[in-house]
């Protein structure tokens, strides 16, 4: 079923969630430049990719919000206490999906180094422009940011699954 419904999420729905689980977690990589001057497998082969991957992740994201607008009432309810924060947390975890990509894109072309994705030139190279640069110095503290709530979150799936028992985790498998 490619829709929502109040008992789980569609395969629209999951497609999001599961391509750009992976993709950000590749993106998570970028921390292990602080190894070695990312001198190191890692740093050579997957970490290359960052900011093709990254700009992939804006094009899924502003996918993806229109998507949860359109099926916003046909998903799993949430209720409780605990289901309020699951709809902070799930909150906060759409504007840091769409921050990282923000910045990272301003990073690059405050500095003047422009921006090419998957070897496709999107804006060239070009002079600083120091507010770009200031606003793009945010996307390391994001990245932080975004960990913890992505450590809290898997933690919380697996609380639901076995402790709460209460079948979260399937809905969105
Ligand atoms: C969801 C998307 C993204 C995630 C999760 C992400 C994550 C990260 C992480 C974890 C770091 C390392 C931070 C640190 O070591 O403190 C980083 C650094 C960096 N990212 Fe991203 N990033 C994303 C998108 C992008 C995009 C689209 C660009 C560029 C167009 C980009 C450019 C950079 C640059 C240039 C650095 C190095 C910054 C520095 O050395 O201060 N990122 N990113
Ligand atoms: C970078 C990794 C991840 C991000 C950014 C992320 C993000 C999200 C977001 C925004 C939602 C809200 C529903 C939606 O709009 O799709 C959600 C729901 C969910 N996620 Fe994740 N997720 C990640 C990884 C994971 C992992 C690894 C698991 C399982 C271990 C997981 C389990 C779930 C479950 C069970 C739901 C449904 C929760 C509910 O209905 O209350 N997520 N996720």
């Amino acid at each position: 079923m490619m829709n929502d419904s109040k008992a789980r999420y569609g395969s629209i729905t999951r497609f999001f969630h599961w391509s750009m689980a992976i993709l950000v977690s590749w993106q998570f990589l970028k921390f292990f430049d602080r190894i070695n001057d990312g001198e190191h497998w890692v740093g050579e082969t997957l970490v290359p990719w960052h900011i093709s991957i990254g700009s992939l992740i804006l094009v899924l994201i502003v996918l993806r919000l229109g998507w949860t607008v359109k099926e916003k009432g046909n998903r799993p309810e949430h209720g409780s206490i605990i289901g309020v924060l699951a709809k902070i947390g799930h909150g906060l975890l759409y504007v840091a999906l769409v921050l990282m990509p923000v910045t990272g894109i301003f990073y690059m072309v405050g500095n003047g180094y422009g921006l090419s994705a998957f070897n496709l030139e999107i804006i060239a190279k070009g002079e600083e422009v120091s507010w770009l640069i200031n606003i793009g110095s945010l996307h390391s503290y994001i990245a932080w940011g975004l960990l913890f709530l992505v450590a809290g979150h898997i933690g919380m799936a697996f609380v639901h699954q076995f402790i709460i028992k209460d079948g979260t985790l399937k809905r969105m498998m």
